[in-house]
C-alpha cells in the first residue's frame, strides 16, 4: 500500500494519528434532567390532540434510533378535520453525540408521565431536549420556558480572570455553533480551556439546527449573558436551557475531546456545509462535471463570492471516522506551495465526504500531451517550465514539508496548470486521507496508476520515495515525446515509451524522441531532459537520483550526469534487449 510516508516517519505519524483517536475517558455527573409543562392550553382525552401527540412520540422515538438523522428530527402531524389538533415537535441530541435514541425514548416516557395532558412541553437533558406544542415553532427563536442550572461550588481564585476566560470561550463557542453551516444537521460548538495547570473549562452551546445564523448568535448572547451575569456567576459550572439554544460549562470533561486538544477553530475554518456546496456546484450537476478519479468525482463550483473552486465528491465506501478523515484533512491542508494544488477545505454531512480545491485554470498535463489537437499548444519553453514545477512540488512533498509524503500516483493527469502554464501537482496525500482505515487491515492495497509505478511497487508493493522519482521519470519522457508509455492498438500493446527511449539513447538517436509536433531543434536541455529521465527509471530503486540530487541536476547546468542503466521493463512481463 502506497499513500503514505517515508518508512522513518511511519511510527511517528502513526502515533500521532492514533493519538486522536483515542478518547480521554469522559467524567459523568449526575444526570441531570428538567422538564416544562408548559401550563395553561389543555387538551381532552382520547381527543385527535392525544391520537396526533401519540403518533409524534412514535414518530420521535423510532427516528432517533436511526443514525442517518444526525442528532437531530422535527415533523408535524396534521389534524385532518381539525386544525387545532396539528401538534409539532423535535428531538435534539447534544452536539458532541449522534446516536441519544435512549435519551430521546426516555424523555417521552417522562413527558407522557409529567406532562399529562399538556398541550405544548419540554424536557432537557445531558444528552438530548425534547419539545412538542400545538403551535408550528420551527422557525422561531424561542428563550421560554429556560431553565438555569448551576453548580453548588464557587471559583475560588482570582474571579477577575476566570470570568475573562470565560467570557472568551463563550465567544469561541458562539463563533464555532453559529458559523455551522445553516441548513446543516447541526449548529453547535465545544472547546477545553485552561484556567491553570490542573484546572479547565469546558464549554458547549447548541442551536437548533433549523434556525438562521442571527437567530442562532441572539439566542447564544441571551443564555450567555444570563449565564454569566445571573444564572451562574462566580460558579464553577452551570448552563442556560433555553427551546431554542443551550450554553454550558463545568470545569470537568462532559464531551469526548480528542486528546491532542484545540484543534477546533483550524477545523472550522477549513469546514464547508453541504448545502454551499451543493448550490456552489448547481447540485453536482453534470455539467459542472470535471473529472472522474479513482477517489470519485470532481467538478467545478463558484462559491456565492465567486471564488472558483474544485469540489471532489469522495466515492461512499470510506469507513474512515470523522475525526481521522478531519485530522488528515488538516495535516494535508498545511501543504501549501506554488507548485502544488491547494486544499481548501473539506465538507462532511449525512453520507457526503467532500474535498475542496483551489481552481486550477488550464486542465491537466495528459490533456495537451496526448491530444493531437493540443500537443502544439505546449512549447518547449512551456514543457520544460513545466517539468521545473513538478521537481520543485514532488521535492517539497518528500522533504522540504512537515509530512515528507510520497505521492504514489504521479501522472500527467495529476498535473494540473494553471493561468500561467505554472504545473500544480494534484492528489497529493489522498491515499492517506481516504484510505487511512484500509491501513489497518490490508496493506497489500496498491493505488498507483499502471504505467507509471515503479517494478518494485507493483510487483512487490514497496514504495519509498523512489517510486516517484520513477513516476516523474515516465513523465518526463512522455512531455518530451508527446507519447504515452503505455498505449494499446487494437489490443495489442506496442513497445512501451520506455524500451523505445532507451533504445534510442543507447543508439545515440535521442533527437528521434522529441515530440514533431513541437517544431522545436534538438538541444542540450533536451537531450539532459531525456538522460534525467532514464537515470529516474532504472530498475534499481537505489540507482534512480533522490528529487534533491534532481533539482541540483536541473540548477546545474554544468553538473556531468550519470549514466543510465537499462531500465527494468517490468510491465510485459518479458525483458526487452
Ligand atoms: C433511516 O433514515 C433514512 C433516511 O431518512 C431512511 O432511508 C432509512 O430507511 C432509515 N432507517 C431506518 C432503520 O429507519
Ligand atoms: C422541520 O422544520 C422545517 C422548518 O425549519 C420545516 O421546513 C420542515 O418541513 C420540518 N420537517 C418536518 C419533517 O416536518
Ligand atoms: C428568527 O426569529 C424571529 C423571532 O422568532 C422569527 O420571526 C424569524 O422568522 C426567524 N427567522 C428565521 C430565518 O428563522
Ligand atoms: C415553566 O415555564 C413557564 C413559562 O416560561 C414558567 O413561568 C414556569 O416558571 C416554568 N416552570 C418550571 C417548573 O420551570
Ligand atoms: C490558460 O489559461 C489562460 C487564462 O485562463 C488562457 O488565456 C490561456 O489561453 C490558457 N492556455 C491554454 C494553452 O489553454
Ligand atoms: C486486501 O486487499 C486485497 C486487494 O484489494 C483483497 O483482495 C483482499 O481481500 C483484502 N484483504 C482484506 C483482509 O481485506
Amino acid at each position: 500500500m502506497c499513500s503514505l510516508i517515508h518508512s522513518k516517519f511511519f511510527s511517528i505519524l502513526l502515533f500521532y494519528t492514533l493519538g486522536f483517536l483515542i478518547f480521554s475517558p469522559t467524567q459523568t455527573a449526575s444526570t441531570f434532567t428538567h422538564f416544562n409543562c408548559t401550563s395553561k392550553p389543555k387538551f381532552t382525552p382520547k381527543s385527535t390532540y392525544q391520537t396526533n401527540l401519540k403518533k409524534l412520540f412514535s414518530t420521535l422515538s423510532s427516528k432517533a434510533s436511526n443514525n442517518t438523522n444526525h442528532g437531530f428530527y422535527n415533523t408535524t402531524v396534521r389534524g385532518t378535520t381539525n386544525t387545532r389538533a396539528t401538534v409539532s415537535g423535535l428531538f435534539m441530541c447534544s452536539g458532541y453525540i449522534d446516536n441519544c435514541a435512549e435519551c430521546v425514548r426516555k424523555s417521552i416516557r417522562t413527558l407522557k408521565t409529567k406532562c399529562g395532558f399538556n398541550k405544548e412541553a419540554i424536557i432537557w437533558s445531558d444528552e438530548c431536549m425534547v419539545r412538542y406544542s400545538n403551535r408550528f415553532f420551527f422557525n422561531t427563536m424561542e428563550e421560554k420556558p429556560s431553565w438555569c442550572m448551576q453548580s453548588t461550588e464557587d471559583y475560588h481564585g482570582p474571579l477577575e480572570s476566570f470570568n475573562e476566560i470565560l467570557r472568551s470561550l463563550m465567544e469561541d463557542l458562539l463563533t464555532q455553533a453559529s458559523e455551522t453551516d445553516p441548513l446543516g444537521y447541526k449548529k453547535f460548538g465545544v472547546k477545553k480551556v485552561t484556567i491553570s495547570e490542573d484546572k479547565h473549562l469546558f464549554g458547549f452551546a447548541q442551536c437548533i439546527p433549523n434556525m438562521n445564523k442571527n437567530n442562532c448568535t441572539t439566542c447564544l448572547r441571551d443564555a450567555m449573558t444570563h449565564l454569566q451575569t445571573s444564572c451562574a456567576r462566580g460558579k464553577i459550572g452551570g448552563r442556560v436551557l433555553y427551546p431554542s439554544c443551550i450554553v454550558r460549562y463545568d470545569p470537568y470533561q462532559f464531551f469526548p475531546l480528542p486528546r491532542d486538544g484545540e484543534i477546533t477553530t483550524e477545523m472550522n475554518s477549513l469546514q464547508f456545509g453541504l448545502s454551499t456546496i451543493q448550490e456552489a456546484t448547481n447540485k453536482f450537476s453534470d455539467d459542472n462535471k470535471i473529472g472522474e478519479g479513482g477517489f470519485g468525482t470532481v467538478y467545478k463550483g463558484m462559491l456565492p463570492n465567486g471564488h472558483e473552486i474544485a469540489v471532489k465528491r469522495l466515492k461512499r465506501n470510506s469507513r474512515q471516522g470523522a475525526i481521522e478523515f478531519k485530522n488528515e484533512v488538516l495535516l494535508i491542508a498545511k501543504l501549501q506551495h506554488r507548485n502544488l494544488v491547494r486544499l481548501l477545505g473539506f465538507c462532511m454531512e449525512r453520507t457526503e465526504k467532500i474535498l475542496i480545491y483551489e481552481f486550477v485554470h488550464n486542465k491537466s498535463l495528459d490533456y495537451y500531451l496526448f491530444n493531437p489537437k493540443n500537443q502544439k499548444k505546449l512549447t518547449w519553453a512551456e514543457r520544460y517550465k513545466i517539468i521545473r514545477g513538478i521537481v520543485r512540488g514532488i521535492l517539497y512533498l518528500h522533504e522540504d514539508s512537515h509530512l515528507n509524503l510520497i505521492h504514489c500516483d504521479l501522472k500527467p493527469s495529476n498535473i494540473l496548470l494553471d493561468s500561467i502554464m505554472n504545473a500544480k501537482i494534484s492528489d497529493f496525500g489522498l491515499a492517506r486521507i481516504v484510505a487511512i482505515d484500509q491501513m489497518q487491515g490490508n496493506t497489500s492495497i496498491i493505488s498507483g496508476t499502471y504505467g507509471y509505478m515503479s517494478p518494485e511497487y507493483a510487483m512487490l508493493g514497496q514504495f519509498s520515495v523512489k517510486t516517484d522519482v520513477f513516476s516523474f521519470g515516465v513523465i518526463v519522457l512522455e512531455i518530451v515525446s508527446g507519447k504515452r508509455n503505455v498505449d494499446f492498438h487494437g489490443g495489442d500493446l506496442i513497445d512501451d515509451l520506455l524500451s523505445y527511449a532507451w533504445k534510442k539513447w543507447r543508439d545515440n538517436k535521442a533527437f528521434e524522441l522529441l515530440d514533431p509536433s513541437l517544431k522545436h531543434s534538438f538541444s542540450e536541455e533536451i537531450r539532459r531532459c531525456i538522460q534525467i529521465g532514464l537515470l529516474c527509471v532504472q530498475g534499481n530503486p537505489d540507482q534512480r537520483p533522490s528529487m534533491a540530487t534532481i533539482a541540483l541536476y536541473f540548477n546545474c547546468d554544468s553538473l556531468d550526469l550519470p549514466s543510465p542503466q537499462e531500465p527494468a521493463f517490468f510491465m510485459h512481463g518479458i525483458k526487452h534487449g
